[in-house]
């Protein structure tokens, strides 16, 4: 984590600021934990990426693997008690999601040439420089390291830690990952020139996610792709959304849409899960402004 995040960050149980205690420090923080002074609560720094869970328990409660790495990649003993401490917490263990998160990290790394993200960069080229920007399910940080070489600082956000540390992998003094739930506070009443949501209104509640970009975007940008592929069985979201609803929505929270965007799209998202099987997707984009 590089330390000049740090003033972006907010607590996510009560939004104060948080108090570096640094473990291992180099380029960045390697290690370390962020505390909350006003109500106690405490969020790792591991292998340089802050895991902001409002219940660090709960988070490897779902990722026993996770739990189990994470201790063996600590290298300072205060980081290892830490997670000693967590994960003899945990009462009760869920579906274990590491597998899951570390198997679509390497489908992502193997489908970074997908024409999906060159178009998606080439549509960036309206967007001007950016003081502040934010990716939400930003996975292996594709798009978010090549916003990092046009604009002043570039977060990620992501709940795989299995992603992010694949991210970590390049270093940039103006970008830096952060394992999160999307909707999580982390950055209190931040206000961000661009914000991106690709491809993740099937994994969180859409109209929900529309909010919390709008009450951060005042004056700037939101760009949205998705292939509206909403059938999830039992981890279906409640409303989803189609590409008219969901330019109904954002004009609804104050959104301009591009008119080069006003027109759904069909832009191939091709997702190689092995050597014989690739998932073809066509996502439409929006580019919306306030
Ligand atoms: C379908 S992938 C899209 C990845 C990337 N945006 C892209 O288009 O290549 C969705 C990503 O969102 C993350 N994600 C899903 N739900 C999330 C949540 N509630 N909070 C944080 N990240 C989430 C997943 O871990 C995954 O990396
Ligand atoms: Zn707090």
């Amino acid at each position: 984590m590089l330390e000049s995040s740090l003033q972006f960050l907010r607590c996510v149980g009560c939004g104060s600021k948080l108090e570096p205690n640094v473990y291992k420090i180099g380029k960045e923080i390697e290690e370390g934990i962020l505390e909350c002074k006003k109500c106690s609560l405490e969020f790792p720094i591991i292998e340089k990426i802050p895991i902001l869970w409002d219940d660090f328990s709960q988070y490897l409660s779902s990722r026993k693997t996770l739990g189990g790495k994470l201790f063996r990649l600590a290298k300072t003993t205060k980081l290892k008690k830490f997670l000693k401490s967590s994960l003899s917490k945990i009462d009760y263990v869920y579906d274990d999601r590491t597998v899951l998160e570390e198997r679509w990290s390497v489908i992502y790394e193997n489908s970074k040439s997908s024409k999906f993200y060159s178009v998606i960069k080439n549509n960036f080229d309206v967007i001007e420089q950016s003081r502040l920007v934010v990716e939400y399910g930003c996975s292996i940080g594709t798009v978010t390291s090549f916003l990092a070489e046009s604009h002043d600082v570039v977060f990620g956000i992501d709940r795989s830690f299995a992603a992010l540390r694949h991210a970590k992998q390049l270093y940039k003094n103006n970008l830096d990952y952060f394992v999160s739930d999307i909707l999580s506070p982390v950055f209190g009443k931040l206000q961000f020139d661009l914000v991106l949501a690709l491809n993740i209104l099937e994994l969180v509640e859409p109209i929900d996610l529309l909010n919390h970009v709008s009450k951060q975007v005042s004056s700037g940008y939101f760009v949205i792709t998705d292939p509206y592929d909403f059938d999830r069985g039992a981890n279906s979201v409640k409303k989803p959304l189609d590409e008219t609803t969901l330019r109904t929505n954002l004009n609804n929270l104050g959104f301009k849409i591009l008119p080069k965007t006003q027109t759904p799209s069909n832009i191939p998202w091709n997702l190689n899960l092995n050597s014989r099987a690739t998932l073809n997707y066509e996502v439409d984009l929006v580019i919306c402004k306030k």
